[in-house]
């Protein structure tokens, strides 16, 4: 068994449950999970929002992405044995067995190792949201004449975006609430801030791209001047915002193990920052939930053996 944040049914609420662990089939590893993150898809299960649009199985277990030490290979895994550490990301829209557990059964050639330096904390808590944030930059090719406007910049997939956007050499104006999430952006590296809160904000000077992580995707693209690049990890289009004269382009991100090595290699290397702001015990996972949807800032994790 496994204890994992899990729905049971259609009319339930997400709560801490024991569910059955099958052994590793051909090609699958069984992982002691050390640590799982929150994000926005584990928000809008566990309130219930997906049911009708979303194929699932229950009992849906929550959680996208998570670390910890191969405990078990089954037939045919010859790359990976026994005590590794690992860290993998779940893609795909079925909702049934997810991340945030103590145990994961996995595709072998879907895990990427962990390297020296890093903790399964800050694997876990990099996942979705990073590569993500990675899919949605590389989608603008920013260069250091551009100036970019990151909406969501307080959240998990904006504060990746912003780092990577800012590596790349381009200024970066990030959305934040006055106080803590200001000071939030700007310890990540923004160079401007802009209060999403305040009736809205004017088109920064120099526009030249959006990452669209929050928001209202039609209102943000009406900033940019002609010729301006947005990418929406909300699935808009250049139909859905009403501008033919800008590109915009909806990202999902594919975890193959060589993306997510390229951003456990960043954090390991310190060029990346990992801003994990809460961690909870597994107890404590429908909390983490409820926080997700209340102003927290950046990653929430939780230590799924404590
Ligand atoms: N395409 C994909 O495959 C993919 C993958 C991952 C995530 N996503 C989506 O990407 C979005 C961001 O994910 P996340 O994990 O970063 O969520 P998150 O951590 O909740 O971040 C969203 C952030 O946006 C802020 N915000 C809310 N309304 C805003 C507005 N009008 N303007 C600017 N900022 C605003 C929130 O701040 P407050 O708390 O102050 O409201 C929060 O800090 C979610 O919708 C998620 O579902 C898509």
């Amino acid at each position: 068994m496994a204890r994992a944040l899990a729905v049971a049914g259609r009319d339930q609420s997400p709560a801490v449950l024991d569910v059955a662990v099958p052994n590793p089939g051909p090609g699958q590893i069984r992982v002691a999970v050390e640590a799982a993150s929150l994000n926005g898809i584990d928000a809008a299960t566990g309130s219930g929002q997906l049911w009708d649009s979303v194929p699932h199985r229950f009992p849906v277990i929550l959680g996208r992405d998570f670390a910890g030490t191969v405990e078990r290979v089954g037939p045919g895994v010859a790359t990976i044995r026994p005590r590794d550490r690992v860290a993998g990301v779940i893609t795909g829209m079925t909702l049934a067995r997810g991340a945030l557990a103590d145990t994961i059964i996995f595709d072998a050639r879907s895990v990427a190792p962990l390297p020296e330096g890093i903790t399964e904390e800050q694997a876990a808590a990099a996942g979705l949201a990073a590569l993500t944030a990675k899919a949605l930059v590389d989608a603008l090719a920013l260069t250091p004449s551009d100036t970019v406007l990151v909406a969501g910049a307080t959240g998990g997939v904006g504060a990746y975006a912003l780092q990577f956007a800012r590596s790349l050499g381009a200024t970066v104006y990030a959305t934040a609430r006055p106080g803590e999430p200001t000071e939030f952006v700007r310890g990540l590296g923004a160079n401007e801030t802009l209060d999403y809160t305040d009736g809205g904000f004017s088109a920064p000077s120099g526009l030249t791209a959006i990452v669209h992580a929050a928001g209202d995707a039609t209102a943000l693209a009406a900033l940019l001047p002609a010729g301006g690049r947005l990418s929406s990890a909300l699935g808009a289009s250049t139909t859905a915002v009403g501008r033919s004269d800008i590109t915009v382009t909806p990202v999902m991100p594919t975890a193959t193990p060589e993306a997510l090595s390229t951003i456990l290699d960043a954090i390991a290397s310190g060029t990346l920052r990992v801003p994990i702001t809460h961690t909870y015990a597994m107890a404590e996972a429908p909390q983490a939930l409820a926080d997700f949807g209340n102003h927290k800032l950046g990653k929430l994790v939780v230590d799924t053996r404590r």
